[in-house]
C-alpha cells in the first residue's frame, strides 16, 4: 500500500513541475531520468506487494514512468520556446540588471528644482521663457531706457547684425512678458539661463542661471517681500538660518535691497564663498518701480508687488563643496556622475 502511495506522491509531483530555466529542467530530469532516479528503487518493492496485486502495480509505475517523461519533454519545449523568444528580441531575460549607467541631474538643476518647490509651495507658479530677448522686454520695459546708465551694468551679447535682439541679461525680462499679457493679481517664478559678456574665471562665468519672483496684487508691502524672502531662506538653508537685507540699487525696484543668508565662517569652503564675512549673497529684490507697472499697462494706483531674482550657480557651489564655476558648464561625465544619487 505504501508503495501505491508513493507512486500516487510521485504523479502530483510530475504534473505540477514547473522549473523557470534550463537548470531547473536538468534538475527534474535528474530526479525523474537520471540514471539513479527516484522512480528505479520502488520497482524493487514489488516483491512486497501482495500477488492480486502486483499487476496494477506494474501498470501504476510504467505509468509513473511514461508521466515523467512526457512531462519532461512538455516542460523542455517551453522553455526552449521561451529561450527563443527572449533571443529573437535580442534579450537575454536570465542576465542580471545593470544599473552602472543611470544618468545624473545637474548640480544646478537639482538647486533650481529646490527652489521652484519651496516657492510652489506658498503658490507661486512657473513661467518659462525665451532666452532671445527683445531690448525692450529686457530693458526699456524695466524702466532702463538706451540711455540709462544702468545699462553698463550688465554687459550684453547682441546678435549678430541686429540691435534690438539680445540674450536676455536677466530673467527680469519675463516680467514684462508675464505683466503685458496677464491682469493681476500675478505671483510667477521663472527659471532660467541668462548671458552676460563677462571674463570667465572661477567665480564668474558668461553664462549663468537666475530664478525670477514677481508678486503683483492690491496692497503687496515691503513686508511681504521680507517675510517671503525670510520663508524662501530657511525652507533653503535651514529653519535657523538668518537673513539680512542691505539697501541696494536696481532700476526696476524701488526701494531696492540685497539679500545674504549667514553661513558662517566655520569652514574653508564657507570663508571662501563669503570672503571672510560668513554672509553670501543670494538674491536682489525691491518693490517693483512704478515706472515699470506704466510701461506694462498695470496700474500703480491700484496696484504694487515686489519682485527679486536669485543666483543659482553660488547656492549650488556652497551646497556641494564646488570651488570653480567652469565644472559647472564643461559637461565632464566624471564630475556629473558625482550627483547620480542626489534627487
Ligand atoms: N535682475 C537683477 C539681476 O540680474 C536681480 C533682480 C531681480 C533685482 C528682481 C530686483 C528684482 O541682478
Amino acid at each position: 500500500m505504501e508503495a501505491f502511495e508513493k507512486i500516487k506522491t510521485l504523479l502530483t509531483e510530475i504534473s505540477e513541475a514547473q522549473p523557470a530555466d534550463k537548470d531547473g529542467l536538468e534538475q527534474f530530469r535528474i530526479r525523474f531520468l537520471g540514471t539513479k532516479n527516484i522512480i528505479k528503487p520502488i520497482f524493487g518493492e514489488m516483491r512486497n506487494v501482495p500477488n492480486d496485486q502486483k499487476k496494477d502495480f506494474g501498470l501504476a509505475l510504467n505509468e509513473l514512468k511514461a508521466a515523467a517523461e512526457s512531462r519532461f519533454n512538455v516542460l523542455k519545449d517551453s522553455i526552449e520556446n521561451a529561450q527563443d523568444q527572449s533571443a529573437g528580441l535580442g534579450l537575454d531575460l536570465s542576465l542580471p540588471v545593470d544599473n552602472k549607467l543611470q544618468g545624473s541631474r545637474h548640480p544646478v538643476s537639482i538647486v533650481m528644482n529646490k527652489m521652484i518647490d519651496i516657492f510652489e509651495k506658498i503658490g507661486f507658479v512657473v513661467a518659462e521663457e525665451r532666452e532671445i530677448e527683445d531690448d525692450w522686454h529686457n530693458f526699456t520695459a524695466m524702466n532702463t531706457p538706451a540711455d540709462h546708465p544702468a545699462r553698463d551694468m550688465q554687459d550684453t551679447f547682441y546678435l549678430k547684425n541686429s540691435i534690438t535682439n539680445l540674450l536676455r541679461t536677466h530673467t527680469s525680462s519675463v516680467q514684462a512678458r508675464v505683466m503685458t499679457t496677464q491682469k493681476p493679481p500675478i505671483r510667477i517664478i521663472a527659471p532660467g539661463r541668462v548671458y552676460r559678456n563677462e571674463t570667465i574665471s572661477a567665480r564668474s562665468h558668461c553664462q549663468f542661471h537666475q530664478i525670477e519672483g514677481l508678486y503683483i496684487d492690491k496692497d503687496v508691502s515691503f513686508a511681504d517681500m521680507r517675510q517671503t524672502l525670510l520663508y524662501f531662506a530657511r525652507e533653503m538653508y535651514g529653519a535657523k538660518t538668518d537673513i539680512r537685507l542691505r539697501p541696494s540699487y536696481f532700476p526696476f525696484t524701488e526701494p531696492s535691497a540685497e539679500m545674504d543668508v549667514w553661513l558662517g565662517t566655520d569652514t574653508a569652503s564657507t570663508k571662501r564663498l563669503t570672503k571672510g564675512t560668513g554672509w553670501l549673497e543670494v538674491l536682489g529684490c525691491g518693490m517693483v518701480d512704478p515706472n515699470v507697472l506704466i510701461n506694462c499697462d498695470i496700474d500703480p494706483e491700484e496696484y504694487s508687488g515686489f519682485a527679486f531674482g536669485i543666483g543659482i550657480e553660488r547656492s549650488a557651489m556652497q551646497k556641494f563643496n564646488i570651488s570653480d564655476i567652469r565644472q559647472l558648464f564643461e559637461n565632464d561625465v566624471r564630475f556629473l556622475r558625482q550627483f547620480s544619487n542626489v534627487i
